[in-house]
């Protein structure tokens, strides 16, 4: 049987054996293990069958318990059958789109999306003889006037990135499926704990868990969640290409998925509150931050959210660079980062980093200006935030 150490063996065998397995009482731990393993051992060629039957553990490009584990707590977040977990939220976005498409194929999707999905259409699929065209899905008759003979997907985003737009996810399903489409979702900013777009009529949902789900800025996954029939033909493209997520990985975010519930109602009211002093501000020009108030579709009263949610927020200043500049070295608390959604609050620069590949028209008329400063903002106490924003701005903008 496996395990058994024979004292007969050599002590370089030795080495490689003893301590590897345990027969003592090492199951159920209060925290899941880190299964760091590109295996599993099998007992014989029936053990092996059977496995595979069952969808058991083998080998860890197919399968691994932290995966696993990852799979079913993502089912729960975002009330959807089964999931995939996978190396970055654009691993899971190219896996959905990839076996969701065919050479010949037309994808519909909303214009204000993350920079590098929109490279994934228009770079990589394109060579593939998959086209996309562009819509306004805030506009649901910019979306209808698109759709074509051969749309299979419509793809956007619950809250579209910088601008905050929200698109009426419900409406986009049902054209979809008025048209034989699916539509996938990337619900990075929001998550399944303030939005669940497979409860609205979406058909997969894709994730970003490097951001919000996780929380903590330390760990770089995705995931798609759908149905079992869905989830299976990306599974089975994902063993094939090898854009699975890594135990450690997966384990941290299991980790970090379970406060995100309430980081993400405290990073919601600290928003709201940040969003309403910098609208007071002189110095600022406008504030992007979605009121719950004028999107009835999205209804998450019930899960007693206030009437703002999302901790996402863009606010537009005076475009001059050296002001613009001075505005970040004088912040204290919040650091300027090319990621959102951990427990600190981290600011970014859209046409420098998630638009840096847009031309500067296209950018502008996107209504991405060049004095645009996205926020993501984190857990500390409300009136620290707001402090060492309006400090920042007199700092840079007030008269001198
Ligand atoms: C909305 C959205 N989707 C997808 C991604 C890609 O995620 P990752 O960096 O985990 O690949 C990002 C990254 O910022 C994002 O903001």
């Amino acid at each position: 049987m496996i395990g058994k150490i024979d004292e007969q063996w050599g002590f370089g065998t030795k080495l490689l054996n003893e301590g590897a397995y345990f027969d003592r009482e090492t199951t159920n731990p209060e925290a899941l293990p880190i299964h760091m393993s590109t295996a599993h051992n099998v007992n014989d060629l029936e053990d092996l069958e059977r496995r595979y039957e069952v969808g058991g553990y083998c080998y860890n490009r197919n399968r691994n318990p932290n995966r696993t584990a990852l799979n079913e707590l993502m089912n729960c977040l975002e009330g959807g059958a089964a999931s995939i977990s996978c190396s970055s939220g654009m691993a899971a976005i190219s896996t959905a789109l990839i076996a969701n498409t065919k050479a010949g194929d037309h994808i519909l999707s909303d214009q204000t999306l993350y920079g590098e999905t929109i490279e994934i259409f228009e770079d990589i699929l394109s060579k593939y003889q998959v086209e996309t065209t562009f819509a306004d899905f805030t506009d649901l008759d910019d979306v209808r006037s698109k759709i074509k003979d051969n749309t299979v997907i419509l793809y956007t985003e619950t809250v579209s990135n910088p601008l905050i737009g929200v698109p009426d996810i419900s409406a986009a399903a049902e054209i979809a499926h008025e048209n034989g489409a699916i539509l996938i979702v990337d619900n990075t900013f929001m998550t399944g704990a303030q939005v669940q777009p497979l409860k609205l009529g979406a058909d997969i949902v894709v994730n970003s868990l490097t951001k919000f789900a996780n929380g903590h800025s330390d760990a770089v996954c995705g995931a798609a969640t759908g149905s079992e029939e869905l989830i299976r033909k990306m599974y089975n493209l994902q063993v094939l290409l090898g854009t699975q997520a890594d135990p450690f990985s997966s384990w941290l975010v299991c980790r970090g998925i379970r406060t995100l519930n309430l980081r993400v109602k405290r990073q919601s009211e600290n928003a709201a509150a940040l969003a309403a002093a910098l609208e007071k501000s002189p110095y600022v020009k406008k504030v992007f931050h979605p009121s719950l108030a004028d999107h009835p579709q999205h209804d998450i009263a019930e899960r007693e959210f206030g009437p703002y949610y999302g901790g996402m927020l863009s606010f537009e200043v005076d475009e001059d660079r050296d002001k613009m500049n001075l505005f970040l070295r004088s912040m204290n608390l919040a650091h300027y980062a090319m990621t959102l959604g951990g427990y600190r609050t981290t600011l970014s620069y859209p046409p420098l980093s998630s638009h840096s590949n847009v031309p500067e028209e296209e950018r502008k008329a996107m209504g991405i200006s060049n004095g645009l400063l996205r926020v993501s903002v984190g857990i500390e106490e409300e009136q620290d935030i707001i402090h060492d924003f309006l400090n920042a701005l007199e700092a840079a903008y007030g008269e001198k």
